[in-house]
């Protein structure tokens, strides 16, 4: 089976942090990946912009590395390599005093192509680089400028950066990136709530026990100490993207896939998680930081040994999160995230509630309530687990076993990543998959106060061995109420 290509009309694409880590890593290779699948339409060109004094041809030799290094070989080919490089062209900027963008401007041209400034630089620089395009007349016609996060630190500054950018852009022409948008199993979860009947009439707090929302990495601090201590798991990740997949878990079905019919109904449900505040936060939030142990079969040091300081910051959260609604009063969304854990696992895991009788007597063994895992990655699939009865005649046996459905084996597709599908989007005009700016202060809107109760209360963060699921009283905090995490298989 073949994946659908739909050419995008041609654009020039402005990257602005042109020589740091996620262009490197992820904006030129996803680039180079629809070049080669054929979705590009001529002329495209892409322009690095940042501090360094680079040549073009310099440009093009760190795209070259950045192609290799992060491009699988057997998906290099040489040619489309030196058509793709031909397309780059790059323009030393600095973002605070201005220079470099009347070159910018120059280099940009009279074209009539789709324009998209793609912001891969610390949100310090979101206002100046706004600014400046404004100055230069660079906003005008119908530009699109694409923000990563961290979109503030609280809803304060978040409320700053969006005034900022939406000085000199219009909503419609904003995209802020939440890369697990981007991923498909997120996009599938979608297609699964919404293009079957079969699951909608159960998904609510009749037939729900209970959802898991797990994202586990095994990699540590990297490289990122200035940024992550400052701003820790709960800002890293539950602000963004543990909260975007609660939302799609959660939300009632938009009228269509327009991107504001989507963004109204998450939006409602970020409005209505309960707050956890001062008193509560103790018992429905744990903290944690790793701590020596091991991860990929070699010994790894803490946090603090890796960052070469005492820190609070924590590298773990998990809580109990409610929505107050109709559908969801009293079903428990369990959300955990960690880095240095046992395993790479990110999925949701909907627990349905048990057979309210059961006709079977004991020897047919227990009738366990059934669960639906959607797995993120790694191998990406939906497992549906269902009671059969054991095969053969030796009387009534039960069995819980899954209905399982791997990509992978299902589709003998590339799976893109999430970058390739998002930065098309942005190409269409697309905003479905990106976040509103209503979105993203609703968010902080309930984080803050959990960031408030755990200096409030001193709530420490409590260690955890390096290559385990975390702190014990995260474990604490499911089995009080009588349940478990789910353990992937
Ligand atoms: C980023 C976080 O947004 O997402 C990182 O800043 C995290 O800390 C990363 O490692 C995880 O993304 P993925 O796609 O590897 O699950």
């Amino acid at each position: 089976m073949t994946s659908q290509i739909i050419p995008v009309d041609a654009f020039d694409f402005i990257i602005f942090g042109a020589t740091g880590d996620l262009a490197e890593r992820k904006l030129l290779p996803a680039l180079y990946q629809r070049q080669l699948a054929g979705q590009f339409t001529e002329p495209t060109r892409i322009i690095g912009a940042s501090r360094s004094t680079l040549s073009d041809d310099e440009y093009r030799g760190f795209a070259h590395s950045a192609i290799t290094e992060h491009v699988r070989a057997e998906e290099i080919d040489a040619a489309e390599l030196d058509r793709f490089l031909g397309r780059l062209s790059y323009v030393p900027v600095d973002a605070k005093s201005g220079e470099g963008f009347q070159q910018l401007k120059d280099a940009i041209g009279h074209s009539k192509a789709v324009r998209a400034f793609y912001l891969a630089v610390a949100p310090g620089l979101f206002s100046d680089i706004a600014a400046n395009l404004a100055k230069h007349g660079l906003n005008e016609g119908d530009p699109r400028i694409v923000v990563e996060k961290p979109i503030g630190r609280d809803l304060v500054s978040a409320r700053q950066l969006n005034d900022a950018i939406g000085a000199v852009f219009a909503e419609h022409q904003i995209f802020r990136i939440d890369h697990y948008l981007g991923k498909e199993t997120v996009q599938n979860l979608m297609a699964l709530r919404f293009a079957n009947t079969l699951y909608e009439p159960l998904w609510n707090s009749t037939h729900i026990d209970h959802v898991q929302i797990t994202v586990a990495e095994t990699v540590g601090l990297e490289d990122r100490v200035s940024y992550y201590d400052k701003a820790g798991a709960l800002r890293d990740m539950v602000q963004n993207h543990m909260l975007q997949l609660l939302c799609l878990t959660a939300m009632e079905p938009p009228s269509s896939m327009d991107a504001d019919a989507v963004r109204d109904e998450k939006l409602k449900i970020l409005r209505s998680l309960k707050r956890i505040n001062g008193n509560e936060a103790p018992k429905l939030t744990v903290r944690g930081q790793y701590k020596a142990g091991a991860s990929a079969g070699g010994a790894v040091k803490g946090y603090a040994d890796e960052l070469g300081a005492d820190s609070d910051t924590e590298t773990f959260v998990a809580l109990k999160a409610e929505i107050a609604n109709w559908r969801w009063a009293g079903v428990p969304f369990y959300l955990r995230t960690g880095k240095r854990m046992a395993d790479r696992v990110s999925e949701i895991c909907i627990q349905f509630k048990p057979v309210p009788h059961s006709i079977f007597d004991d020897s047919a063994g227990v009738v366990t309530a059934n669960q639906l895992v959607i797995r993120l990655q790694p191998d990406e699939g939906v497992k549906q687990w269902i009671m059969i009865k054991d095969p053969g005649p030796g009387g009534m046996r039960l069995r819980h076993v899954p209905l399982d459905m791997s990509f992978a084996d299902a589709f003998e597709v590339r799976n893109p990543d999430a970058y390739e599908r998002l930065i098309m989007d942005v190409v269409r005009g697309n905003q479905t998959l990106f976040m509103r700016r209503d979105e993203v202060e609703a968010a902080w809107q309930w984080i803050d106060p959990i960031q408030a109760a755990w200096a409030e209360n001193r709530h420490t963060v409590q260690g955890y061995t390096a290559g385990t699921w975390g702190p014990s009283a995260s474990i604490a905090l499911i089995e009080r109420d009588g349940r478990t995490w789910h353990e992937s298989m």
